[in-house]
């Protein structure tokens, strides 16, 4: 079981970021490791330029995402983390993917659609290039499975069938892929997490919690404490009623807030609501979710605190990843060159046939 995911270098990583994505990274290099097979995690800052940017700003939010990422458990030792511009295969990758993905396609897909409109100045080609890198990124990899929230569908979808294309184009005779079939790419499967995958604004629980697009108020950082974590939750938006069930559709805002509590507490949303059955109101909900949130990240903060000023180990970690993300990323680069007619010819590596 290979798994992989990335994540922005934008922004400062919030709650959606953690439950959604990065607490699943923990346990994927966990399962990974004892199937015995390797877990990847990559900081993507070739995404993050994209969008109007700061270069020294992006230098800076890629250590504070790294530091984030070690502070909640990731362990280089136990799998791979690594800066995405530091394995060139990904580009490489991404440019011989392109051959098979639909140009139409690209332009309608959601995150290209919104952030187009939301840019003042320069809608970059690299925008509507974004899920082929990120295609490459997994397929690279020969990955089975991404941990991902519920907003990255259709770009899993994409990369699907991004791989599934390639390889009936280009090496039918290696098998699919998948199905427990080996082939020239994995088709790679999203995994999300059964509470918390797409965890949404507290001013406006039917938007999802968002880096670019939410509220201040009502974002949640995972950096956030004290007073200006509590304020968050006080005032968070609820609904008229007393009653505290589970509602995605009626009630947004509390089922927002049970679900944070589930997630943070690590029991189902039954458990949640169970767990309520004697609160005074929609106050004790947001105090009850709070604490939960507040333990869950406090160990985080501490980490986070002692692990960012030093870059030196940061940047080492990253290095140390990169080496072996290079290696893992080599064969099947390899692979794609032969099948695709082009460079020097020579035999398929068998690096990881797959499967
Ligand atoms: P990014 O950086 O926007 O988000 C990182 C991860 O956080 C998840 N997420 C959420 N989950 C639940 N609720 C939310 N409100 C919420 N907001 C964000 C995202 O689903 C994601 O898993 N395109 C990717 C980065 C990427 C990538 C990849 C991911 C590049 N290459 C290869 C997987 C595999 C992105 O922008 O994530």
């Amino acid at each position: 079981m290979r798994i992989f995911s990335g994540i922005q270098p934008t922004g400062k990583k919030h709650l959606g970021n953690y439950i959604g994505a990065i607490r699943q990274y923990v346990d994927g290099q966990e399962r990974a490791a004892a199937s015995g097979d390797e877990s990847l995690f990559c900081v993507v800052d070739l995404h993050a330029v994209t969008v109007a940017y700061d270069p020294a700003e992006l230098r800076e939010r890629l250590y504070d995402t790294t530091a984030v990422l070690l502070a909640a458990g990731l362990d280089p030792s136990k799998c791979v983390l690594f800066r995405q511009s530091d394995v060139p295969a990904h580009t490489e990758l991404s440019w011989l993917l392109s051959s098979v993905v639909p140009n139409g396609r690209l332009s309608r897909m959601h995150q290209f659609r919104d952030k187009s409109g939301a840019q003042r100045e320069l809608v970059s080609s690299g925008l509507l290039f974004y899920p082929v890198l990120m295609a490459a990124d997994v397929l690279a990899y020969r990955a089975d499975e991404v941990p991902v929230g519920e907003d990255q569908r259709e770009h899993l979808e994409l990369m699907r069938d991004a791989a599934r294309d390639i390889n009936r184009r280009f090496a039918p005779e290696l098998g699919p892929g998948e199905g427990g079939k080996p082939g020239l790419l994995m088709v790679p499967e999203q995994r999300t997490p059964e509470v918390g995958a797409r965890v949404m604004d507290l001013q406006d629980p039917t938007r999802k919690m968002s880096t670019t697009g939410g509220s201040v108020e009502g974002t949640v950082y995972v950096l956030d404490e004290g007073k200006a974590l509590e304020k968050k939750f006080k005032r968070a938006v609820t609904d008229s009623e007393t009653e505290i069930r589970y509602d995605r559709a009626e009630k947004p805002g509390v089922s927002n807030l049970l679900e944070i509590l589930a997630a943070s507490k690590r029991i189902s949303i039954d458990e949640a609501v169970a767990s309520m059955a004697d609160a005074r109101g929609y106050g004790d909900l947001k105090m009850a979710a709070l604490t939960a949130v507040d333990e869950e990240l406090a160990p985080l903060r501490e980490r986070y605190a002692e692990l960012r000023p030093d870059v030196a180990a940061l940047e080492a970690a990253l290095a140390q990843g990169a080496a072996r993300a290079t290696e893992l990323a080599a064969g099947t680069l390899a692979d794609v060159r032969e099948a695709m007619g082009v460079g020097v010819p020579r035999a398929f590596s068998g690096a990881r046939p797959g499967a």
